[in-house]
């Protein structure tokens, strides 16, 4: 296993990062916001978004999975999902990458289900040339090649989550 250099540095997480929170911020002036993070992934970008948005804000989760290693199973399981009325709520749903989209829009659908007074997305990364559900996003940091990536949450069989920059991951040299 080979982590090479980083293909987005800390510093540029930052920043974008904070960009993306400005925008944020803006567009939700005046409202409150039910930041919902689909973990794992996104854990360290959920808590370092939330301390740059600048409305009210609560917050939950959802723990998701659908990932065997580095190949997409197309099965999502929900394992933990927020369990408050959202009928009164404007959610934006946090989350690391979006990839062929089946699990944000799987997700998606069940909050819509739900009936919130609004729902937006926010994913950090999107690997847009492997999208097969057409899914909007409201709030995109960085579009990354098709290659699949480690660090700042992201895993391959639950490791290197912790790197704090984020890597092209390859098996083999
Ligand atoms: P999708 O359902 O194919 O869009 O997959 C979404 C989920 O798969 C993401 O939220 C990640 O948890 C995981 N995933 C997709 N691509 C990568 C990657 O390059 N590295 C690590 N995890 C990934
Ligand atoms: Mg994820």
């Amino acid at each position: 296993m080979i982590i090479g250099k980083p293909l987005l540095t800390t510093r540029q997480i930052q920043v974008k990062v904070k960009e993306l929170a400005q925008n944020i911020s803006k567009d939700y002036v005046g409202k409150e916001i039910l930041a919902v993070g689909i973990l794992k992934g996104s854990f360290m970008f959920f808590s370092d978004i939330v301390r740059e948005i600048e409305v009210p804000l609560t917050l939950d989760f959802i723990l998701a999975s659908s990932y065997v290693k580095s190949e997409t199973s197309g099965e999502v399981k929900i394992h933990y999902d927020i369990r408050e009325d959202i009928s009164d709520k404007h959610v934006l749903l946090i989350d690391d990458i979006v990839d062929t989209g089946i699990t944000l829009n799987q997700i998606r659908e069940r909050i819509l289900s739900r009936f919130p007074l609004s729902l937006k997305i926010c994913t950090f990364l999107d690997k847009k040339e492997r999208r097969e559900v057409d899914i909007p996003l409201d709030y995109v940091g960085y579009v990354i090649p098709n290659q699949f990536v480690v660090g700042y949450g992201l895993d391959y069989d639950n490791k290197y989550r912790n790197l704090p920059y984020i890597s092209i991951f390859r098996k083999k040299a």
